[in-house]
């Protein structure tokens, strides 16, 4: 299950990536848009503002982020549709996916498979944390591993991303002309373990969501414990490195 209050906690540094991506996609007269793993589709609605002749659905599998953004869409214009991403075969103009793809398994077919969605002209965008070997990510894996819930927590395993290397040569090889980069973003973040918080949006659901009430508090206890020292609270805040890679394919014929 998805909190859409909990990711929307750092809605700002959350959307800056969104922007950063939506940027870099060329302008060409696109006709049909799909935003995989949309969310609440709040900043879906940018690529409907930014291409008014095109028919944009924002696709997400959780019933609770499409309802929190229900009111944001524009029937006809600008749609939300429950779906998996796994089971999206329609051939597209632009498909435009901004921190999802990290949720879905088996990136070896996956990629080629959109790819291969993208009709003449069109354009494959891209978006993923690249945050898995961060401290913040390796701590809640080492606290998963060790604590008493670690029988519970068997089966759950760290999202997988590649090097962006790898996505920028598979779609190079399938004959796009690829834009790849990653950004390092330096987040100062308010509160109280405001690294925990911000985790809990994301990464960290999977495991909660294995947990009873009891079991979920003593692992955050122990996981903020851990991260206290790695990410001090400083005068202005607690600095959280934060790295995403970023790729706008372009299909060149
Ligand atoms: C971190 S949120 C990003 C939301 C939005 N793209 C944004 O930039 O704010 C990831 C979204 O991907 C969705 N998601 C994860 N796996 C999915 C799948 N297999 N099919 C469809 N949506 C999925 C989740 O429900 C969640 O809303």
């Amino acid at each position: 299950m998805r909190d859409p209050n909990q990711y929307a906690v750092f809605a700002d540094e959350r959307s800056r990536p969104f922007f950063s991506l939506l940027e870099r996609v060329p302008e060409r007269p696109f006709r049909e848009i799909i935003d995989l793993g949309c969310g609440a589709g709040v900043l879906t609605r940018s690529l409907a503002e930014r291409w008014p002749q095109a028919h944009v659905i924002g696709l997400d599998n959780s019933p609770q982020m499409l309802a929190a953004g229900a009111k944001h869409a524009i029937p006809g214009r600008f749609d939300l549709v429950e779906g998996d991403i796994l089971a999206y075969d329609k051939p597209t103009d632009l498909i435009f996916t901004n921190a999802a793809l990290q949720w879905v398994d088996g990136h070896e077919t996956l990629f080629p498979r959109l790819a291969g969605l993208i009709k003449s002209g069109g354009v494959l965008a891209c978006q993923m944390p690249s945050s898995f070997q961060q401290p913040s990510h390796l701590i809640m894996e080492e606290v998963a591993r060790s604590g008493p819930w670690a029988p519970k927590l068997a089966d759950w395993r760290q999202l997988q991303v590649k090097e962006l290397e790898w996505y920028g040569n598979l779609l190079l090889e399938m004959g796009f002309s690829v834009d790849a980069w990653q950004t390092t973003y330096h987040f100062l973040l308010q509160g109280d373990d405001p690294v925990v918080e911000w985790v809990k949006g994301t990464s960290l659901q999977p495991i909660l969501n294995r947990l009873d009430e009891a079991e979920r508090a003593a692992y955050l206890a122990e996981y903020a414990h851990r991260l206290r020292e790695v990410y001090p609270s400083q005068a202005h805040g607690t600095v959280y490195p934060f790295t995403r890679i970023f790729f706008v394919a372009s299909r060149v014929d």
